[in-house]
């Protein structure tokens, strides 16, 4: 994970450490003689200090800093962020509610429009033990690619061993689009299937064994330490209860079989048929429901239990622009300090920005594209300049239209600046 910007609000106040105003923190004794309030549960004392104070709108205003547009899906992720985390605050501080739902997420939308980065961007900010992974390489037996419980078990090691505070981290499983199994995504094969039932007993309440049965030194490595008694402190399953999911996948093709039964549903709020025919994918995807993803080939109960739902739309050139612009993980910056190790100074103007970000936009690969056309436009650049006598260059329209030309003018500028100094130091040499 890369690491935090200055002046990161992480200032907004230690989010998983450090005492906290609301926290109960009363003296465990005390805590045992509070009497139960209704539909709580009681459970252990708190073990460690944990506060959360973010508002929704605090974490939105962080993701804003990274992540260009996608204004619904920030909202509904610090809405689904601060639920859980206020939950897990209750839990630590002793107080569990009994029927708690869990809000697990699932983002759908086009390749690279910042899925990703919105759920790396939230879990850095709040601090949280967070694994990535890609559903496609799981199997359901675990004996090709993985098995699903090393997630959590992953979850353990980004948490350093601890496995407290690893069974309140966030899992992000991308590409759950390809484990359908059948309809218009054309599914994977029928282990999909398998690899989503194994799926469902952890997002909801499973007990994952901290060693894998198939980690024969971990096995016995374990054992060699309960037998020493020093195995005791650390239990030897981790329960996934109060672990967030968080799912995402493109679902190309799913907009078609939302358009198909839009246009049977005759909803009146999105009017005629033929404004549903010339509906795009964004809003399309906006529309989605249980029965779209079960239809695409996702089993019910998966779905079901994937509550909170959110379309990220694609990006057009005005938001690639900003992209390169504004957001602060921006690919410019990237650029500007590649050329800095060698005393360069490449400075980026609107127009050169603004075309970089139409060329980008034809790629329709979302912000990706920008990195194929920068590395594109800059290739030459990147290679002919350190060795020359360029020591600054402004990134233009027309330089990004004909980089080759770009060049060979930079170059030719400074021979000709070389030469002019090298004429008048002879000729103030010979005046002398
Ligand atoms: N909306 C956005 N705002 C800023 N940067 C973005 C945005 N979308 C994508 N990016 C950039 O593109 C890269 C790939 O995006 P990613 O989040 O991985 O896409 P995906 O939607 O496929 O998960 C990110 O690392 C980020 O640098
Ligand atoms: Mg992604």
């Amino acid at each position: 994970m890369s690491s935090l910007p200055s002046g990161h609000p992480n200032a907004l106040g230690p989010v998983t450490r450090g005492p906290s105003k609301t926290r109960r923190s009363l003296p465990s004794s005390e805590a045992e003689s509070v009497t139960p309030k209704p539909g709580i549960l009681e459970t252990a004392a708190p073990t460690e200090e944990f506060s959360f104070e973010l508002k929704p709108r605090e974490i939105a205003r962080h993701l804003d800093r990274f992540v260009i547009g996608q204004a619904e899906a920030k909202k509904v992720l610090s809405v689904a962020l601060c639920d859980h985390f206020q939950h897990v605050r209750r839990c630590l501080a002793g107080e569990e509610a009994m029927y708690y739902q869990k809000q697990n997420v699932l983002l759908l939308g086009p390749t690279g429009v910042g899925k990703t980065h919105l759920i790396r961007s939230a879990a850095e900010l709040i601090g949280v033990p967070f694994v990535k992974a890609d559903a496609t390489k799981f199997s359901e037996t675990g004996y090709v690619g993985g098995d699903v419980d090393d997630l959590v078990r992953d979850l353990v090691r980004k948490a350093g061993g601890n496995v407290k505070k690893a069974s309140y981290g966030i899992i992000y499983l991308d590409e759950v689009d390809k484990l359908a199994t059948r309809g218009e995504g054309g599914g994977r094969d029928v282990s999909g299937r398998g690899v989503q039932t194994n799926l469902l007993k952890l997002m909801e309440d499973g007990d994952v064994p901290i060693v894998s049965p198939n980690d024969m030194t971990g096995q016995i490595q374990s054992a060699m330490s309960t037998l020493g008694g020093a195995g005791s402190a650390q239990p030897e399953t981790i329960n996934t209860r109060h672990i967030l999911f968080i799912v995402s996948g493109a679902f190309a093709g799913m907009e078609h079989l939302i358009r198909d039964r839009l246009s049977h549903s005759f909803e009146e709020s999105l009017g005629s048929k033929s404004k549903i025919v010339r509906m795009k994918a964004d809003d399309l995807f906006a529309q989605s429901m249980t029965a779209d993803f079960i239809q695409y080939g996702l089993e019910p109960e998966f779905v079901g239990r994937l509550p909170v739902r959110v379309a990220c739309h694609g990006l057009d050139t005005g938001h690639l622009f900003d992209v390169l612009r504004r957001s602060e993980s921006s690919l410019v910056r990237q650029y500007e300090r590649a050329f800095e190790a060698y005393g360069i100074q490449a400075e980026f103007t609107d127009a050169g920005l603004r075309h970089l970000a139409e060329l980008a936009a034809g790629e329709n690969t979302g912000a990706r594209g920008l990195m194929t056309v920068c590395e594109r436009v800059f290739r030459d650049l990147k290679f002919a300049l350190p060795s020359s006598r360029v020591r600054s260059f402004k990134v233009t329209q027309e330089l990004v239209a004909d980089p080759a030309g770009g060049l060979k003018r930079l170059l030719a500028s400074v021979r000709k600046s070389v030469s002019s100094l090298a004429k008048s130091t002879s000729r103030s040499g010979s005046e002398t």
